[in-house]
Parts: structure tokens; sequence; C-alpha cells
């Protein structure tokens, strides 16, 4: 059984936009400011954890081809409404996981984790 907060995403999907503050090119460029030598953010894999419909992670894979990504969410029905774009775009670097992030299985190492 899902926690309540769960549920409610299935039965009011959040307002899923892109937030350019988690963009791996803005987090890229922070880490250089700082002198991290931070991962080419044109082919990093990057996980976004609570990804909704999509909406944050499928413009970054429509953008960069050469990159990876991988989007969590425990809402199956926000996870359906992200599949679409990536059909439709036919794009083949993302994939959506419906699950909770503790019953996922160990994930390959990522370049980038996001959270908004
Ligand atoms: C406030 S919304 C934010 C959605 C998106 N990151 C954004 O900023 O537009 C939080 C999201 O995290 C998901 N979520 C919350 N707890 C989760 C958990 N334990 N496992 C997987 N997803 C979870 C919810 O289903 C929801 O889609």
């Amino acid at each position: 059984m899902n926690s309540n907060s769960e549920i409610s995403y299935d039965a009011v999907p959040y307002q899923s936009f892109p937030y350019a503050s988690t963009r791996p090119a803005n987090i890229y460029t922070v880490g250089t400011l700082f002198g991290v030598a931070a991962p080419d953010f044109r082919s990093a894999r990057v996980l976004e954890l609570g990804c909704a419909s999509g909406s944050n992670l499928i413009p970054l894979a429509f953008q960069y081809p050469d990159g990876n990504y991988i989007g969590i969410d425990s809402s199956e029905r926000q996870i359906e409404m992200a599949k679409k774009p990536v059909s439709d775009l036919g794009l083949k670097n993302i994939e959506f996981i419906a699950r909770p992030f503790a019953d996922m299985p160990p994930l390959d190492k990522f370049d980038y984790i996001i959270c908004h």
C-alpha cells in the first residue's frame, strides 16, 4: 500500500515543468567554477528522483542524444504520462520507472542525480 502522498499524485498529477537549476549543464558550470572535475553534461548518465510526468528530463534527452536518462517516480499514472512523449519523439536514451525509491534494485552509477 502506498502512502497517502503517493496516492494523491496518481489522483491529481503534479504539474511537471523543466527546472533550469537542475540541468546538468548548470551543475557542471557551478562545479567547474568551484574546481570540481564535473562529468561532461552532454554525455552524462542522469538519474531524476521524483520525476513526475517527465517534463524536466525529456527535454534533456532530446537535446543531448549522447546522454542517458532515467526517471523514477512511485506514481504509475505520472510515469505513463511521461512515456507518451518519449514514444512520440522516438527517444531511445531515456527510461521511466514507476516504483517507490525504497523498492529500487541497485542501479548503475550516475554522473548526476537530480531531485527537485
Ligand atoms: C512535489 S512532486 C515534484 C515533481 C517534480 N520533481 C517537479 O519538481 O515538478 C514529488 C514527486 O515525487 C514522487 N515521490 C514522492 N515520494 C516518492 C517515493 N518515496 N518514491 C518514488 N517517488 C516518490 C511523487 O509521486 C511526485 O511525483
